[in-house]
């Protein structure tokens, strides 16, 4: 190679470069993981950036994770979903940044993970079979993305119906409003198509059923296969390797005989943020092969950090998070302190230019949860006008979030130890399949 890097370290092979970036991309996770400081997390993430740009330049390819170098890489169909082709979008069950202050482009993002878009017509269609306005989640775009859900739909109206699996990774004391995403969407579509709901908490490790799917999943599946996926390296331990199987089994009905019996053809229907399509593009893709539909997706976007949307709000990073514990005082202080506004930096210069809804963190939060089309609008209308200050703007959104996270608090508070018992055994429900 005769490119050098140009800041005095010398020349780099491709190859040195990529087992740094590996290397690197192990540390950040690995902080992530033992919820580092802040800065020290921002500090590796910010050398993890700069290599990538380093590696494109001498490599003459984009970085991606468990390809190393050579003339001819090609990248394996749909993945690997650990880096972003040719932009810099990384979206994996991991990490999501993009160097874009609107955030993922996700257009793109449809394309290379070869999902299709939720256009006008799907969610018309929702709106026929469902016999109720499309959530707002739908009508705004914030689910974005689907697999197979028109299938869903024409088995659905000739009478079979299918059950709803979603779920959470407890790494935090509690969830954040980000998560509340595909709970809140699947909640709707559990009251609209009266069909059943499996959640999985995946440090829970009572299986049952469950187990004999994972071990045949595990069997059908080559480690090739979930390094092209996934982006795992020889230096990943056995144990990453293996979990995707725990994640896939429950989109397959047998895993629960106490709901299902035998049968073993119900459709699964997944809604989730799409940084978890990785684990169900490998389900989707062992389905056939061990004799099982595949299951279906519904994708949302990511609801943003406080600092912008390069990055989704994390509960690894405290400060980039409203969390359903927090009490009304800290909601406002992280909303007023930390939420990024695309306001002017003078009163009379908004006033005059207005201020930029897409990039506005506060906009973007009230998208998610201000209901009233019309109420958003007129807000997003008055902040580009300069009419709406950005304080005003943060005031309707901490007094739309405050309500909002009491009422949880409040229903949380009647939760009962016997509550959880009851939604944790194994049990038939009221649905005949
Ligand atoms: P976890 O706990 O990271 O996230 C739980 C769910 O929340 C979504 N999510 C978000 N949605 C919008 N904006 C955000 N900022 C945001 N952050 C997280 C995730 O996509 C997920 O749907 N491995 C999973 C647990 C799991 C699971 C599943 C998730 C097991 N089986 C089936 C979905 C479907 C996890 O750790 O999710």
């Amino acid at each position: 190679m005769t490119d050098c890097l140009g800041d005095g370290e010398g020349a780099k092979t491709p190859m040195e470069l990529y087992e740094e970036l590996t290397a690197q991309g192990d540390q950040v996770r690995a902080l992530k993981t033992a919820k580092a400081e802040k800065t020290e997390i921002e500090a590796a993430v910010q050398l993890l950036i700069k290599l990538k740009v380093d590696y494109k330049q001498v490599a003459g390819q984009d970085y991606k994770a468990g390809c190393p170098p050579s003339e001819n890489s090609v990248a394996p169909d749909n993945g690997p979903a650990a880096s972003g082709g040719d932009d810099e979008d990384t979206v994996d069950p991991w990490n999501v940044s993009t160097t874009n202050a609107k955030g993922v482009d996700y257009d793109k993002l449809i394309v290379r993970f070869g999902s299709s878009k939720i256009d006008k017509e799907l969610v018309d269609r929702i709106e026929k079979v469902a016999g109720q306005r499309p959530h707002h989640f739908l009508r705004r775009g914030i689910f974005f993305s689907h697999r197979d859900m028109h299938q869903v739909l024409d088995a659905y109206e000739k009478q079979k119906s299918f059950y709803l699996y979603t779920g959470r990774g407890p790494s935090s004391e509690s969830m954040h409003v980000g998560h509340l995403i595909p709970f809140i969407f699947t909640k709707w579509l559990q009251d609209v198509f009266d069909i059943p709901l499996v959640i999985q908490l995946t440090d829970d490790e009572k299986y049952l059923f469950l187990v004999l799917n994972v071990v045949k999943i595990q069997k059908h599946v080559t480690f090739n296969q979930v390094k092209g996926i996934f982006g795992f390296t020889d230096s990943d331990c056995i144990g990453k390797i293996s979990f995707p199987a725990i994640q896939a089994a429950p989109s397959f009905s047998n895993s629960f005989p106490q709901i299902f019996g035998s049968r073993k053809d119900i459709q699964c229907l997944i809604p989730c943020a799409i940084d978890q399509d990785p684990y169900f593009r490998m389900t989707r893709d062992v389905a056939p092969r061990i004799g099982y539909p595949k299951p279906a997706l519904l994708h949302s976007t990511f609801f943003p950090a406080l600092q912008g949307a390069q990055t989704k709000m994390s509960a690894s990073d405290a400060n980039s998070s409203i969390f359903l514990t927090d009490t009304p005082k800290q909601i406002k202080n992280k909303i007023n302190k930390h939420a990024f506004s695309g306001g002017k930096d003078t009163v009379e210069e908004h006033r005059q230019d207005g201020g930029n809804p897409d990039v506005d963190v506060s906009f973007m939060y009230l998208t998610f949860f201000l209901e009233d089309d019309e109420q958003l609008e007129k807000i997003r209308q008055d902040y580009a006008s300069g009419a709406l200050l950005t304080g005003e703007l943060k005031k309707i959104l901490i007094e739309t979030l405050q309500p909002m996270i009491a009422q949880h608090q409040e229903r949380r508070k009647q939760v009962t130890d016997e509550t959880v018992k009851q939604f944790m055994t194994p049990r038939r429900l009221n649905f005949h399949f």
